[in-house]
């Protein structure tokens, strides 16, 4: 399959007496031959309108789309071999589900066809229902149709946008596998918006996280985790979110939180003066009074069968910091804990850029 090579690519809707909207603001991105790529960020954010515009289905205000070696820009949509299933799934009403599948197929034989589609049919669990026209269908079952649809016709690139939003949480377990396999095994170069981050953390071999138009970091699910590079993707990946506290790195090597609060987080460059101390729940550890780095009182404890959150309040400090804990601790509110942060997973961020500084 193709590779996909994406440059400066960038969407201005004009509409007369409305205010001109920056959708994408110029995304960058190559994606390898055989690739998942996830598309994460908030609603609004430019992913769908990013995903037409690679598709056809939607023109570029600028920008350059390639694919393989050549540029599809100005190409209509079916001239690209680009595969869609986006959310709203467009199935031709009066077809069957096998026709609505092989819509569109170019295969040889009606045999190669048949074959074809029966094979893909059977991996998203549709053969039941191949013969039924899409009237009746749930919307689970449509929107498979459609997945289904998009992989037959084995693309160059696909692009697929929240796919499985409409199967309950079963079925999407095993459509996701199985959409995550055929996508390995046919090698396809693809692009996936999925709402659930989790969910596309755990299926994407990179992610892209995007805000307001601008990408802000590409990376593996793991770099994107554990080595977000701005704030913005510090809070809006992880769950239970960030740890993120206000505060000023002092000549001493401590960010002050309060008068009465300070963590040591050692020497960084350039930092002295207003930052964001991040650390993840799973990182703040109840500790002894001897190695703790900050005291305080809790407000709440969480117990969630699997593990505890612990949430504290550090005297003077604006934020509460939370504790990812062993469950059943049963810690009342009011006591005094204290608390260790795992110094080689805490993160600094520019409280003025929002850029990390360590
Ligand atoms: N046809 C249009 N005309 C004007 N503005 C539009 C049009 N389509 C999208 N927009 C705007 O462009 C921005 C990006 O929209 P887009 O649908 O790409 O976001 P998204 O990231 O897919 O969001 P969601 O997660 O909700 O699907 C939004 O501000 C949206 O209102
Ligand atoms: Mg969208």
């Amino acid at each position: 399959m193709s590779d996909l090579a994406i440059r400066d690519l960038r969407k201005t809707y004009r509409t007369k007496g409305r205010p001109e909207v920056h959708a994408v603001r110029g995304f960058d991105l190559e994606v390898d031959s055989g690739e998942l790529v996830g598309l994460l960020g908030p609603s609004g954010c430019g992913k769908s309108t990013t995903l037409r515009m690679i598709a056809g289905l939607e023109d570029a205000t600028s920008g350059d789309i390639r694919v393989g070696s050549s540029s599809v820009v100005g190409l209509p949509p079916q001239r690209r071999n680009i595969g869609v299933a986006f959310e709203n799934y467009a199935l031709y009403p009066p077809l069957s589900v096998s026709e609505n599948i092989a819509f569109g197929l170019r295969a040889r034989g009606k045999g190669d066809r048949k074959k074809r589609v029966a094979d893909v049919a059977h991996r998203i669990g549709l053969t039941d229902i191949l013969d039924a026209t899409p009237v009746g269908l749930s919307s689970g079952q449509k929107q498979r149709v459609a997945l289904a649809r998009a992989i037959v016709r084995r693309p160059d690139v696909l692009l697929l946008d929240e796919p499985l939003s409409h199967l309950d949480a079963g079925q999407r377990d095993t459509t996701r596998r199985e959409l995550r396999h055929l996508q390995q095994e046919l090698g396809y170069t693809t692009i996936l918006v999925i709402h659930d981050q989790e969910e596309a953390l755990s299926l994407a071999d990179r992610v892209v996280v995007m805000n307001d138009g601008v990408v802000q970091q590409v990376g593996t699910p793991d770099e994107i985790y554990d080595d977000p590079m701005n704030l913005f993707v510090a809070r809006f990946v992880g769950e239970p979110p960030m740890n993120l506290l206000d505060g000023a790195h002092q000549a001493d090597g401590t960010v002050r939180l309060s008068t009465e609060t300070r963590v040591a987080v050692g020497d960084v460059p350039d930092a002295v003066g207003p930052v964001v101390l991040g650390v993840r729940p799973e990182d703040v550890v109840l500790a002894g009074e001897a190695d703790a780095d900050v005291s305080g009182v809790v407000v709440v404890y969480e117990n969630l069968l699997e593990h505890g959150l612990l949430t504290v309040e550090l005297p003077g400090a604006e934020e509460r910091i939370v504790a990812q804990t062993a469950p059943g601790l049963g810690l009342e509110p009011g006591r005094e804990v204290s608390l260790a942060l795992r110094r080689d997973r805490t993160y600094l961020f520019s409280a003025e850029t929002g850029r990390r500084v360590r």
